[in-house]
């Protein structure tokens, strides 16, 4: 494991890879032991901290999407703060048997990284003052990359919250690439004035600015990411029952200051979350929420 200022790195024995940028505690890298990258990071993501990453694995609390007004979130920015902020790393720890699900499995590291409300910047604490905290971990293992994100309210009043883990994966080509497993899903369409439908395909093609929220997603069932036969990611979630799939396509591209106009085409996010509705923790209470990301072997 390498610690620098900005960013903790590590490298399994069998050659996969991690990276972490301490802002927001965004996995901004995830190669395989081929060194094939994982992650969609803009050639435009601004790293030195004064936005949120565009790309890897931005973290979405305490809420998703815009606030809705007249709530406690209502003066946080889209997405919340966990993003904009400098995590703490907390140590890592190695395992023969953390990633012995698989055969293949002969080695992980977790990487702990941590949040609270004694360390967030004095803006985001008045904007929503609750006693808190969360632990991010990431597991890589040579078999997948997991990310499990732990909540602690901290104090005695309940607050509400939303998480999603905003995955940016690395494509060779969107248009020949397919979501699986959401088929017979109610998502609401945010591309057409969020709208309440129903999936009929059981392998989505991304043709269009595509913004979608699938609720009520079996957490077991893997969600996937294909090319003809092959899958390239496979994702189990555990406490993230909403899956959202993105992809600003063109206009929106355009619109986005740290997106490559043509990038769309390399990229797709497919962002397990808590986010159909409002998790409530009463105080002293703890949640937790993770996903677990197999790539193609
Ligand atoms: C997705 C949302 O999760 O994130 C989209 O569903 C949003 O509506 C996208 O555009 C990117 O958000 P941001 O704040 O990182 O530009």
């Amino acid at each position: 494991v390498n610690v620098n200022e900005s960013t903790v790195e590590a490298i399994l024995p069998t050659g996969e890879s991690v990276s972490v940028h301490l802002y927001g505690a965004t996995v901004t890298s995830w190669k395989l032991a081929t060194g094939e990258e994982q992650l969609f990071v803009s050639s435009k993501a601004i790293l030195d901290g004064s936005k949120a990453i565009r790309g890897g694995i931005p973290v979405v609390f305490p809420v998703f999407g815009p606030p809705p007004p007249n709530h406690a979130t209502s003066n946080l920015p889209q997405h919340g703060f966990a993003r904009s902020q400098t995590w703490e790393f907390l140590g890592k720890s190695s395992s023969e048997s953390l990633g012995s699900k698989g055969a293949k499995a002969d080695s992980a590291v977790k990487l702990d990284f941590g949040l609270s409300s004694s360390i967030i910047t004095e803006d985001a604490r008045k904007a929503w003052p609750y006693e808190f905290g969360l632990v991010y971990s990431v597991i890589l293992s040579s078999e997948s990359l997991e990310t499990s994100l732990h909540v602690q309210n901290k104090g005695s009043q309940p607050f509400d919250f939303h998480v999603l883990l905003h995955n940016y994966f690395k494509v060779p080509d969107v248009s020949k690439i397919r979501v699986k497993n959401l088929q017979n899903k109610t998502y609401t369409d945010k591309v057409d004035n969020k709208q309440e439908k129903q999936e009929t395909s059981d392998a989505i093609a991304i043709t269009g600015e595509t913004d979608r929220v699938y609720v009520d997603v079996d957490p077991t069932a893997p969600v996937s990411v294909v090319e003809d036969d092959k899958t390239l990611f496979s994702i189990t979630r555990e406490g993230l029952n909403t899956v959202t799939v993105w992809n600003p396509w063109t206009e929106k591209a355009k619109g986005m200051s740290d997106f490559g106009d043509e990038e769309y085409k390399g990229m797709v996010c497919v962002e397990p979350g808590a986010v159909k509705s409002w998790q409530v923790l009463e105080g002293g209470d703890t949640w937790e929420g993770s996903q677990t990301i197999r790539p193609r072997l």
